[in-house]
């Protein structure tokens, strides 16, 4: 790998010479075209989820016409797949996209533009009542189990109001049923008539499991499902969430800020930055050899249990940029030990730099 790697000195070299504007432009009219033909490969057989140059960009502000003066662009052409069973783990710090990303994933927001293959149907374009009966496959997890149940229904209410909106089986079995999925939640039978606030934080996210895993999911998006609840609850919840992935083949697409947590249950990591993808690939490569700048400050800062290796900790410098004014060229430029006169002007394009390995960054080959 390493032989492969181009130093910043060869890559810089690279690009020497080059009229700013007119290249930065050529770039985008590259990807723009790359994003369009893109569009006509079908979907890949092998993926539950294969999300193809997503966007979703916020409208600050408006003129009086109606015409957008100022967007943020929360999630910025995003892509990558996940295979049935599996878990992909986002990280990156706050405010960089995660939410947004796992919520127009889910058509809860409508996606400015780019695809989601779900179950090899793309449905970014879908209105509601065509994502009605995709509802049941398709479920979050919040991460605040406080404010996501509702305060007046018993736990066997909330649980078989869902079972029966979606008929997932005849009324004379829904009590059955639900008892039965509470059960493999770890929650007591005489819970069903007990009410949200009556439980704890833990106890309270189980309940949202088993509403979410009622409707029979194939696909999840666990949003910080552990990061309100106490360290020692939060194994009890990750272990609970990898058992039923393994009884029902769950997909889980897991956000969390907590990178121990991250590599613990996923199979797959994207790192995001600025609503940007800049780096993906299975958990074993992303871990032992993190190759964007901004990876490896990330994961520099996670505790190593080895007292053998020592890892040095990359503190990155400056705050993040506004999403809503991000800085051209790579996005990370003004944060990034590594950055070179390129990096300011030409946003790296995200490659594949090894089989399932993908990075966007100037100090890797660029070149077809
Ligand atoms: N409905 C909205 N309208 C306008 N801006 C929004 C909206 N929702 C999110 N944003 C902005 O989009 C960006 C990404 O937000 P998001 O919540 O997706 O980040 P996140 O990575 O989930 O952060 P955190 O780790 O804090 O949960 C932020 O700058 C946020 O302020
Ligand atoms: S991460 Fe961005 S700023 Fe840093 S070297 Fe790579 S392209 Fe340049
Ligand atoms: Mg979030």
């Amino acid at each position: 790998m390493e032989e492969n790697k181009k130093t910043n000195e060869q890559a810089a070299e690279n690009f020497a010479g080059y009229d700013d504007e007119a290249e930065r432009l050529r770039e985008q009219s590259e990807s723009a075209a790359q994003a369009q033909e893109d569009t006509k490969a079908p979907a890949d057989p092998d993926s539950i989820l294969e999300v193809r140059h997503l966007k979703k960009y916020f409208t600050l502000k408006k003129t009086l016409a109606g015409k957008p003066i100022s967007t943020l662009k929360a999630v910025d052409d995003v892509s990558f797949k996940v295979h049935a069973g599996e878990t992909l783990g986002i990280v990156g710090e706050s405010g960089c996209g995660k939410t947004t990303m796992g919520r127009t994933i889910l058509n809860l927001y409508r996606p400015t533009s780019g695809q989601v293959f779900f179950e090899g149907v793309d449905i970014a374009g879908f209105k509601s009542a065509q994502m009605r009966p995709l509802r049941t496959k398709m479920q979050i997890v919040f991460q605040d189990p406080y404010s996501s149940l509702p305060p007046r229904s018993t736990v066997g209410g909330i649980l078989a109001e869902a079972a029966r909106v979606h008929k997932i089986v005849p009324n004379a079995q829904i009590k059955d049923y639900v008892l039965s999925v509470m059960e493999k939640c770890g929650l007591r039978d005489y819970y069903y008539e007990r009410y949200p606030h009556e439980f704890s934080g833990g106890q309270r996210q189980r309940i949202c499991i088993a509403r979410a895993l009622v409707v029979n999911p194939s696909f999840v998006v666990c949003d910080e499902p552990v990061s309100a609840l106490d360290v020692s609850i939060q194994a009890q919840i990750i272990n609970l969430l990898k058992k039923l992935q393994k009884e029902r083949k769950l997909t889980y697409l897991f956000i969390s800020h907590d990178l121990s947590v991250v590599k613990h249950i996923s199979d797959k990591i994207g790192v995001m930055y600025l609503g940007s993808m800049v780096e993906y690939g299975d958990k074993a490569r992303i871990f032992d050899n993190p190759m964007h700048p901004y990876t490896q400050a990330l994961f520099s800062a996670v505790p190593n249990p080895n007292p053998d290796e020592k890892v040095e900790r990359i503190l990155l410098s400056g705050d993040i940029p506004s999403p809503a004014n991000p800085p051209l060229g790579c996005k990370f430029h003004t944060r990034c030990p590594r950055a070179m006169e390129i990096c300011s002007h030409i946003a790296p394009q995200y490659r594949e730099y090894e089989k399932g390995h993908y990075v966007a960054c100037h100090c890797y080959a660029q070149e077809d």
